[in-house]
């Protein structure tokens, strides 16, 4: 604990689009977040939760606008939701702001001028799509046609569903708008840009030396952006738009982008002005006598760059701190798939606590994150399992079969021989510090279920119920048992604060008072009243998940289908090619199955799991990526696999596949091949599809 100055932390989330409604896969990013700072507040240390609406852009434009109402109506409207469910979720900020505000207005000005003193601006035409109907440009979103590749209907302007192609909007065959079905034309206007070449060397420093990033994300900028001359980055969008209007540039308006880190700034600002704080202090290099301030963003893998790229330049020409930190987190599936409407799996924030306890999810949220870059899969029966082990099993039983014995005599005067018991769970206190501090938050969790595992096995072993039979004789050593029990309970709820603050707040109502400092987890209390012991949380029964799903479902179908595509986040974005209702046989006749094989001849193939560390373009080859694959410690292999056009480079690395790890290696043109990545193909659709073990499968794990 510091004896001296707490640390001043400033910790963000990403700022949630005010288009739609929070839902279970930005809640791994928020419960993770409101985890991290409530843990260094219980620590001790200075630490500021900041967030905001991002407002502004084409999306809210056109929902406004099809809902018949104004911007300002819909993202109020829609930052009230926010609110009620990240407050039922005990997500507390310190401040929530929004990107349509005069603080930001006013920052995304001062940021603008260091910008264009530095001469990092620059201006040229730009070609985009039009709707003539409906008087805008044409985000690639709003945007649909025939693949130029595969020629499938109703694709995306930017990338096909079907084949997987990636293209501009202007090579879609027989493009449509979206909003008003009319033809789009081509239409060029000036746009603005920043010339981040110049801040190249700079961003190269940071991204290597800074230890802001994990090294794999460090190596995959490296790998992709820094290795070439930095493109210029098209900063301003042409009326009309939603947004702020640039004020030396009439007519364009800061694409939604720009002014939404800022609203970083301008949480802050507004943060500061309402607690007497100098905004200099958190933000500006050398603002103060004391140690600067450190600052964390946690942020989805799909907004890397933006956050790693953009963001460091633009504070850097405004000489503004760097990010210490940015924590970038993978992305939620649903029982082992993309989330999706049509199954009912895209769960929003408030149809889950329809039915469950937001603390349950916050359980079991930390329970799977590690700090890495890797996906989490909400799988709905482990959930119910494990939720209904740790938390009512081990942590809630403590208290349950024991403290009824103390609400009349309350804790033993002096703390009894618990044969060492308590000690050894506040000693845990600094490896479970240690975890929670690395966001290693399922070491932190297995840390503590450990410590109430050796706790039950006390309360097996002590058997309260027959002393409490036993008559007064035994009257005093059951008050020492329960005293021992309560206490190594209480301790539990100490190290789940973060986690569980609802809970925590109730373990303190029934014993010792408000839980408010980590401290509390190393002296146990004595000769303290007990209350009443209310069941803290119930078992999950399947109904429950069983009536989530099928309201979900049902929500889903009272979307109208009508209404564009509001998710501005591709990967958001339910997936209609994912839906297969009736699995037709063509793959399979087109081709059928090879002769019989037996076990011993599958054995000679060695298939294990791998780590894609490294994907590349090889320009040269028109389908192959070159891939460094780990398989696990620091074996890692070469690979050429032919599915460029198919997965972007970028969208590859982190995850898992399966390979082919005996095979001879081969020359080929560009090099050595050593293995071959499964994925499947063949009739039906024109895709490659690699293949993904379920969650919890490691390098190196051999397939049998
Ligand atoms: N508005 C931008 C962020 C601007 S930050 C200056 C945005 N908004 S978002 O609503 O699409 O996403 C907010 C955060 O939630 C992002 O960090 C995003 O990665 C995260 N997630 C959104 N869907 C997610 C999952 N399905 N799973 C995990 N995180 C997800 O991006
Ligand atoms: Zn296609």
């Amino acid at each position: 604990m510091p004896a001296t100055h707490p640390r001043r932390i400033l910790v963000t989330s990403a700022l949630p689009y005010a288009n739609g409604h929070i839902h279970l896969g930005h809640l791994v990013e928020y419960i993770q977040t409101d985890i991290f700072v409530r843990f260094q507040k219980l620590r001790g240390q200075r630490a500021i939760y900041l967030c905001a609406d991002d407002t502004h852009g084409t999306a809210i434009m056109i929902r406004a606008k099809a809902e018949g109402r104004s911007e300002q109506e819909l993202i109020a409207a829609m930052r009230e939701a926010h609110l009620a469910d990240f407050a039922d979720f005990q997500i507390a900020f310190d401040h929530y702001g929004s990107t349509d505000s005069p603080a930001n207005r006013r920052l995304c000005g001062e940021i603008w001028q260091s910008l264009r003193r530095r001469g990092l601006v620059t201006s040229r035409d730009v070609t985009q799509l039009f709707d003539p109907v409906a008087g805008v440009f044409l985000a690639d979103r709003f945007v649909r046609g025939r693949c130029p590749r595969c020629d499938a209907a109703d694709q995306y302007g930017d990338s096909c569903e079907q084949c997987g192609a990636t293209y501009s909007p202007a090579d879609l065959v027989d493009p449509r708008s979206t909003l008003s079905g009319a033809k789009p034309e081509e239409r060029s206007a000036e746009h603005l840009f920043v010339t981040l070449e110049a801040m190249h060397g700079f961003l190269d420093e940071w991204t290597r030396a800074s230890g802001a990033l994990d090294p794999r994300v460090a190596n995959y900028l490296i790998g992709h952006f820094l290795g070439e001359p930095l493109r210029d980055w098209d900063i301003s969008r042409p009326a009309p738009y939603f947004g702020f209007e640039i004020p030396d540039a009439p007519g364009h308006y800061w694409y939604v982008w720009f002014d939404a880190p800022i609203g970083y700034l301008a949480a802050t600002s507004e943060w500061c002005a309402a607690h007497g704080e100098s905004f200099d202090a958190w933000w500006r290099r050398g603002g103060t006598n004391e140690p600067p301030a450190e600052i964390h963003h946690f942020i989805g893998k799909d907004i890397t760059y933006f956050h790693t790229l953009f963001w460091p330049a633009m504070l850097e020409a405004a000489e503004l701190s760097l990010p210490t930190r940015v924590r970038i987190h993978g992305f939620l599936t649903v029982n082992g798939q993309k989330m999706s409407k049509s199954r009912g799996t895209f769960l929003l924030a408030r149809t889950y606590l329809d039915h469950l306890d937001p603390g349950m999810l916050r359980y079991y949220y930390a329970a799977k994150l590690s700090g890495g870059i890797d996906d989490i899969d909400l799988n709905l029966p482990e959930f119910a399992a494990k939720v209904n082990a740790d938390l009512v099993g081990k942590v809630v039983n403590l208290a349950s079969r024991t403290a009824r014995w103390l609400e009349k005599t309350g804790l033993s005067a002096r703390y009894p021989d618990d044969g060492g018991l308590f000690a050894h769970a506040a000693a845990d206190g600094t490896e479970i510090a240690a975890a929670y501090e690395a966001c290693d938050f399922a070491r932190a969790m297995r840390a503590i279920m450990l410590a109430a595992d050796r706790a039950n096995l006390y309360v097996d072993t002590e058997q309260p119920w027959k002393l409490a039979k036993a008559g007064p004789e035994a009257a005093a050593k059951l008050q020492d048992v329960a005293t021992v029990a309560i206490n190594l309970f209480r301790q539990l709820a100490v190290y789940l604060a973060p986690v569980l603050p609802k809970f925590a707040t109730q373990v303190g109502e029934l014993v010792g008072g408000p839980i408010g400092s980590w401290e509390q987890s190393q002296q146990p209390l004595t000769a303290a009243p007990v209350g009443t012991f209310i069941p803290l949380m119930r078992r999950v029964e399947a109904a429950q998940l069983e009536a989530l799903l099928s309201q979900s479902s049902e929500q889903s179908r009272e979307t109208s289908p009508g209404v564009p595509a509001v998710e501005s986040q591709p990967s958001a974005q339910p997936s209609p090619a994912t839906d297969r209702p009736g699995d037709s046989g063509d793959a399979l006749a087109a081709e059928p199955l090879a002769p019989t094989c037996t076990i011993d001849d599958f054995a000679k193939v060695d298939l294990r799991v791998a780590r894609i560390i490294m994907a590349e373009e090889v320009p040269e080859a028109k389908k192959l990526l070159k891939l460094t694959i780990s398989l696990g410690g620091d074996v890692t292999r070469t690979v050429f696999a032919g599915i460029k056009g198919f997965h972007a480079p970028e969208a590859l690395v982190g995850r898992l596949v399966v390979v082919v790890a005996n095979l001879a290696p081969r020359q080929m043109k560009f090099g050595l091949s050593e293995g071959m990545v499964v994925a499947a193909s063949g009739a039906g659709a024109q895709g490659v599809y690699l293949l993904s073990p379920d969650s919890g499968a490691l390098p190196g794990m051999r397939l049998h």
